[in-house]
């Protein structure tokens, strides 16, 4: 059994984002882990070493430590190719349980970065991502790696729409005929981008897709240095700031100080941004029979969006919409090697 497991490849949805990196398997469970990692070794050493919350790989001669970690952040532009990128991966499929399996992956880049403005694909920077996720990468403590043999990338909020397209119910797929020709926009607000797609007759309508580099994790820097700004401090740990974005509080030298006006002004500036920009791509939607909310950040400003358009709508567990539609991608429409 244990042989077989080996030899027979997992499809998942791949969605390896800036902020979290989900993963949608075909038993239907969803995993997500922060996008957290940094170079180099830890230098953490755990009192109870049965729990470690810090996990260590190498790919291309570089070891990484994913985990809880204060991570060198994701948020440049070769991220998606990089080392960090595919140490992150890994980590994710180890929590999904895929040590030692060959997985099957489809995963993504924004909108902007698949397509050029007249629509056509960038192939080099496709293949580059394609590329990167299939290297080694190798667990430093003796677990077996996930290794990935096939996988394609398509661009990110479009696969939302793959998974509001596709519909796998009693056992079965179907497509959902009245929806696979409407003109739909999806709004995918993510941690470092918020992109969008609008998908008519089949067919993306380039003049309304693209992606904005903003999203939550602006905010969070954002609310990071007005409180570094507030109490004078140099840093601000991952966590600290999460904790404040989350909770309006934060606590320095021993105490809890309110923080929630620098969280207000923070997600009004965002919303601001977001709101003024989804309505040059999409006006009024007028014509769009729907206009779907999907990523973390249709959770996170779920009260600010909840008025924008009359027809909108917020998808299921709209943090995974992607991560589901990659894999809904992977099964039913590319062809995925026997
Ligand atoms: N369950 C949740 N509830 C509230 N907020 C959430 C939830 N999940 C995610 N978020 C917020 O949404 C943000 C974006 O999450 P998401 O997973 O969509 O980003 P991402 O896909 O990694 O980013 P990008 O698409 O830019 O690469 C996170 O930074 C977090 O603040
Ligand atoms: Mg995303």
């Amino acid at each position: 059994m244990a042989d077989n497991e080996t030899l027979n490849p997992i499809s998942i949805g791949l969605d390896d984002g800036y902020a979290f990196t989900k993963i949608a398997l075909p038993d239907g469970r969803l995993i997500a882990i922060p996008s957290w990692a940094r170079i180099g070794r830890s230098n953490i050493t755990w009192l109870n070493a049965s729990a470690p919350r810090v996990f260590e790989y190498e790919t291309d001669d570089t070891r990484f430590a994913v985990g809880e970690v204060d991570g060198e952040p994701t948020h440049f532009d070769g991220y998606p190719f990089s080392g960090l990128n595919r140490a992150i991966v890994q980590h994710a499929l180890h929590e999904a349980g895929l040590a030692g399996q060959s997985v099957h992956a489809v995963s993504g880049l924004p909108v902007s970065s698949y397509y050029l403005e007249d629509g056509a694909q960038r192939l080099e920077l496709i293949e580059r991502k394609r590329a990167s996720l299939k290297q080694t990468v190798q667990p430093s403590d003796g677990r077996l790696p996930a290794a990935i043999a096939f996988h394609e990338v398509i661009p990110e909020a479009l696969a939302a729409w793959y998974d509001h397209v596709i519909c796998e119910a009693n056992g079965g797929v179907q497509l959902e005929a009245e929806r696979l020709g409407a003109p739909v926009a999806v709004i995918d607000i993510g941690g470092r981008t918020t992109d969008f797609v609008v998908v008519a007759g089949e067919a993306v309508r380039h003049d309304s897709s693209g992606s904005l580099r903003c999203g939550l994790l602006d905010l969070k820097r954002q609310v990071a240095a007005a409180i570094r700004a507030r109490f004078d401090l140099e840093e601000l740990s991952e966590q600290a700031t999460e904790e404040a974005v989350r909770t309006g509080v934060v606590r320095l030298f021993g105490k809890s100080h309110d923080v929630a006006d620098q969280v207000r002004a923070a997600r009004r500036e965002l919303v601001e941004r977001l709101h003024a920009e989804t309505e040059r791509q999409l006006g009024r939607g007028a014509e769009l029979e729907r206009i779907l909310f999907v990523g973390g950040g249709a959770l996170a400003l779920a009260d600010d969006i909840q008025d924008w358009f009359s027809n909108q709508a917020i998808a299921p567990h709209p943090a995974f919409a992607n991560a589901r539609g990659m894999l809904k991608y992977l099964r039913y429409v590319c062809q995925e090697p026997a």
